[in-house]
């Protein structure tokens, strides 16, 4: 990451700390577990809270095309320091809460780097409801977290349906964090 982005991302901090609730951008080996699973092949990926573009980096080194990442963030300062980073990247101005009506149709994976478990739920819902209209079946939506509790409620884990599986502790990171990777379970699965 470049010390310009850096510096960035910590002034955002400081102006909009209820947005960005994070003591630093995502390290390499957090960002590392959160592509672990991502594959070229497998089309399209959505990136939500891409920030300064740690996490979308470690996608487009996955051997997704640009093209093929479809990266929202609502901060128009990250936005602007995302394109001119990554040549055709789509990036989309918006929240997270609208990802259902993104124009991408059978995306593999959504990737999170929102603060989540700060979110109201009505806000966590629509992230979750609208990540799975957008994810092909059996598709995953993966969030790092810091606590030790899974970083989606309770409620709208069983109105949806979700089960997970979580990584081991990243414990190069500031703070440490664990990867929560969110499927919907088939009807007539075991229940969490
Ligand atoms: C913890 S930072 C993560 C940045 C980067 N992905 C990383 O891991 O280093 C959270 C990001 O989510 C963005 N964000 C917060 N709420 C959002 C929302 N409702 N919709 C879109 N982006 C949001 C913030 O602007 C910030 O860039």
């Amino acid at each position: 990451m470049a010390t310009s982005d850096f510096a960035l991302f910590m002034g955002q901090l400081l102006r909009r700390p209820h947005q960005v609730v994070a003591l630093a951008p995502s390290s390499r080996f957090l960002c590392a577990e959160m592509v672990a699973e991502i594959d070229p092949n497998a089309g399209p990926v959505i990136e939500l809270g891409a920030g300064t573009g740690n996490i979308t980096q470690a996608i487009l080194d996955r051997g997704v095309a640009p093209q093929n990442l479809h990266s929202i963030e609502m901060n128009p300062d990250f936005c602007a320091r995302l394109r001119t980073r990554f040549a055709g990247l789509n990036v989309y101005q918006m929240s997270a809460g609208d990802v259902g009506t993104l124009p991408v149709e059978g995306a593999q994976a959504v990737v999170s780097g929102l603060p989540l478990l700060s979110m109201p739920i009505d806000l966590q819902r629509a992230i979750l409801s609208g990540t799975f209209q957008r994810v092909k079946p059996g598709g995953s939506y993966v969030q790092f977290t810091y606590g030790p509790k899974p970083p989606v409620a309770r409620p709208v884990r069983e109105d949806l349906q979700l089960a997970w599986r979580v990584s081991r502790k990243i414990w190069w990171n500031m703070p440490p964090a664990r990867v929560y990777r969110f499927t919907q379970r088939a009807a007539g699965a075991c229940a969490i």
